[in-house]
């Protein structure tokens, strides 16, 4: 992680977050402590707690405890109680900034309210789902303090949503069920910046990608990028592997599992487990599943076989290792700048949901750059002034 790597150096000798507690609700991967430990070489406290109950890798717990001292309330497969008493203690803890994957500290530390709250100089929100969430707390009038939509940030966004789930995604699925791609029909259900990196590389290992939308703008660039489009419910009597990843609920339901041919795949890559319908597919079922493989759990309907993945939760990280390093770099090089960002500017800075400045990700970008040895070109000054200048014809050219 060379662009974080060159953060924490200059954190280390800068100290930007000097005496500042940082809580962070993220998945507890590798990556995660590599991030928690740029928040300590930056002087800050760190304490963690799990984003999602089943992707904590617990030697990663360990370790950060042991070595690092940053206290870690999370262990892999806790139940939903368990992980709702570990963001609370988190809360109690008194954070003066939160970083969120999915808007659960934050929106628990807004429901506390009272000093927990008050305490709170702002949060940084890395995903699709928790930036909905904190806006309708802002559309209600309730967010208290300024959150960075880290997950909006370009270097974040085609980094981790495209490039890093559209590989982890697909690597979850090849690890559950050792299918092969090619020649199978994927069915995507939503074709956003996440979705998009799904399809191409499914097409690139050989599948036949349909894609299902709402958004009629998203279905024609599906369409244009060279992909049958088509309506959920007819999607459904020809796909061999459905990947729900819209953020939304119920996508996949009774009458699409009705439909669908007997050994298809249902995986969900969008981040609550609420896309695959399961409380229909367990109602549907002529008894409770079977697991045939780790992870693999085999729906029997009238003699079809539905085989659901990792339980519906997000498959990349249920059932493979995440996002690679190099995608998730990116995403904490943002996290680690937009926390300095918000502790810089904390008096100006009112609350709302904020998008991370460009000069932020600009220079992401090119540490980014530099680590892969790869240089660029810069405008010369008469570049910069003509790209400046709102004059008409005269400024392209001088009248020969
Ligand atoms: N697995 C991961 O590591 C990972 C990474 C990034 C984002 N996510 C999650 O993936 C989800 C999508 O994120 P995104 O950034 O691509 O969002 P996005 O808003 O860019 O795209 C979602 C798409 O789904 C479409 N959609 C909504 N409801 C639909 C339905 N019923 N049927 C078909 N299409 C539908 C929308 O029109 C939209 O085009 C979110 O839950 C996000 O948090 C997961």
């Amino acid at each position: 992680m060379p662009v974080l790597r060159s953060i924490r150096e200059r954190f280390a000798r800068e100290r930007p977050l000097d005496g500042v507690r940082v809580a962070a609700c993220l998945q507890v991967t590798a990556e995660t402590a590599n991030m928690a430990r740029t928040l300590l070489a930056g002087g800050a406290e760190a304490a963690l707690c799990a984003a999602n109950p089943l992707t904590t890798q617990d030697e990663v717990a360990a370790a950060l405890v042991g070595e690092d001292h940053v206290p870690v309330l999370a262990r892999r497969g806790e139940d939903v109680d368990t992980y709702a008493r570990h963001v609370a203690s988190l809360a109690e803890w008194g954070p003066g900034l939160t970083l969120d994957d999915g808007a659960d500290l934050l929106v628990h530390i807004h429901e506390r309210g009272g000093d927990v709250l008050e305490g709170c100089i702002g949060g940084v929100e890395e995903t699709t789902t928790g930036l909905l969430r904190l806006r309708r707390l802002e559309a209600d009038g309730r967010l208290a303090c300024p959150v960075m939509a880290v997950n909006e940030s370009r270097t974040e966004r085609t980094f981790n949503d495209r490039y890093g789930t559209g590989q982890s995604a697909l690597d979850g699925i090849l690890r559950a069920t050792n299918l092969l791609l090619a020649g199978r029909t994927l069915v995507l259900l939503g074709y956003g910046v996440t979705g998009k990196g799904i399809a191409q590389r499914a097409r690139g290992a050989g599948a036949a990608v349909v894609v299902c939308e709402v958004d009629p703008l998203r279905a024609l660039e599906a369409r244009m990028d060279g992909f049958e489009v088509m309506p959920s419910l007819q999607a459904a009597e020809q796909g061999d592997l459905f990947v729900t990843v819209t953020g939304s609920r119920g996508v996949l339901r009774r009458e699409h599992f009705e439909r669908m041919k007997d050994g298809v795949v249902l995986a969900n890559a969008g981040h609550f487990d609420v896309e695959i319908d399961l409380d229909a597919l367990r109602q549907l079922a002529s008894g409770p599943p079977r697991e045939v493989l780790p992870l693999v759990e085999q729906y029997e309907l009238d003699r079809r076989r539905l085989n659901l993945l990792a339980r519906g939760r997000v498959v990349n990280l249920a059932a493979g290792e995440g996002h690679p390093a190099a995608a998730m770099d990116m995403s904490f090089a943002n996290l680690a700048l937009a926390v300095e960002h918000l502790l810089r500017h904390r008096e100006e800075l009112g609350p709302g949901v904020l998008a991370v400045p460009k000069e932020i990700d600009e220079e992401i970008a090119r540490l980014k750059l530099e680590s892969l040895g790869v240089e660029i070109d810069t405008l010369t000054p008469e570049q910069e002034e003509y790209l400046a200048s709102w004059a008409g014809l005269a400024r392209a050219a001088e009248p020969s």
